[in-house]
């Protein structure tokens, strides 16, 4: 499967063109009333687009059941795009790009972003699967081969140690709330209530109680809307992989030997180095 660098970041060419990465770079508009959710791949992207959505609909799951995910949260580097441009405001938007290539009109907006990162060896782990539902994406290989190419960066959407420090040096500004999978695992209602809190929106507590029910793994898995079961055939295998796979933390201490974990916690601790965050895995 090629891939194509932009700013020296490798994106797969079957979903992505340099046009468009440069559009919504340098051209797209984000409005003050745009919720942006910012994920790197394999993070809890459809977990959070399945919260605010069902936050921005005050705990009522029609939306997120009759819609599909990618149109209610359409991700603005891909074909969605079109989607995004004809959304009527206040836009729910999806993105896992960095933040070196996120729209540069952000920087004059006051568009609010949630960005959800997640313990990187459950982010890889998950990657290793799903990648292997995709016809026209490299197979990812051995566990130790795929676990290479992602501490090396040479994956879509690059590096997740560039990712994470380019949108954790942005947690001061009022308009970027970061949250982690792990804090959503242990109480997503508390999770619920500070994103509602950053968004300014007041739910009462069956609306929150809705929103965590309606959010919760299996409510996901079975909603057909928020699972991947939308992606058409031709691009997605639904026998290989799967969206909705295991949903909890800590699943890569079943897939790597103490070795592989070493030669990870090695890399992780020379690339995380001065970054001034603690994490609920460190
Ligand atoms: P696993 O493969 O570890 O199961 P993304 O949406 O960024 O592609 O991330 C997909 C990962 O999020 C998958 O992880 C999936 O199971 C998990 N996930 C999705 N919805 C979830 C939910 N409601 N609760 C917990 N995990 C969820």
């Amino acid at each position: 499967m090629p891939y194509f660098k932009y700013k020296g970041i490798p994106f797969s060419t079957e979903f992505f063109s340099e046009e468009t990465l440069s559009y919504v770079e340098n051209d797209f508009q984000l409005l003050d009333d745009d919720i942006v959710n910012a994920v790197y791949p394999k993070s809890g992207t459809h977990w959070m687009a399945e919260i605010l959505a069902l936050i921005l609909s005050h705990g009522d799951p029609s939306w997120v059941q009759s819609v599909p995910l990618w149109e209610r949260a359409p991700w603005i580097e891909l074909d969605h795009l079109k989607i995004a441009l004809k959304k009527p405001p206040p836009r729910l938007l999806t993105t896992h790009l960095p933040f070196q290539l996120f729209p540069k009109s952000f920087l004059h907006s006051k568009a609010k972003v949630v960005y959800t990162l997640r313990n990187p060896r459950d982010a890889m782990v998950s990657s290793y699967h799903f990648i292997k539902g995709f016809k026209e994406l490299k197979d990812p290989g051995t566990v130790e081969e795929f676990m290479e190419r992602f501490l090396s960066g040479e994956i879509d959407f690059g590096s997740w140690f560039d990712h994470v420090k380019g949108w954790v040096e942005m947690k001061e500004r009022a308009n970027i709330f970061i949250n982690t999978y792990e804090e959503l695992q242990q109480d997503l209602r508390g999770s619920v209530q500070k994103i509602c809190h950053f968004l300014g929106k007041e739910l009462n507590s069956q609306q929150i109680e809705s929103v965590v029910e309606n959010a919760s793994f299996h409510k996901m898995k079975d909603n057909k809307m928020s699972s991947s079961s939308t992606t058409p055939e031709n691009i997605f295998d639904h026998t290989k992989a799967t969206l909705m796979r295991k949903g909890i933390s800590g699943d890569w201490k079943n897939f790597l030997t103490v070795a592989q974990s070493e030669r990870f916690d090695d890399a992780y601790w020379k690339r995380m180095h001065g970054v001034n965050m603690t994490f609920p895995w460190d």
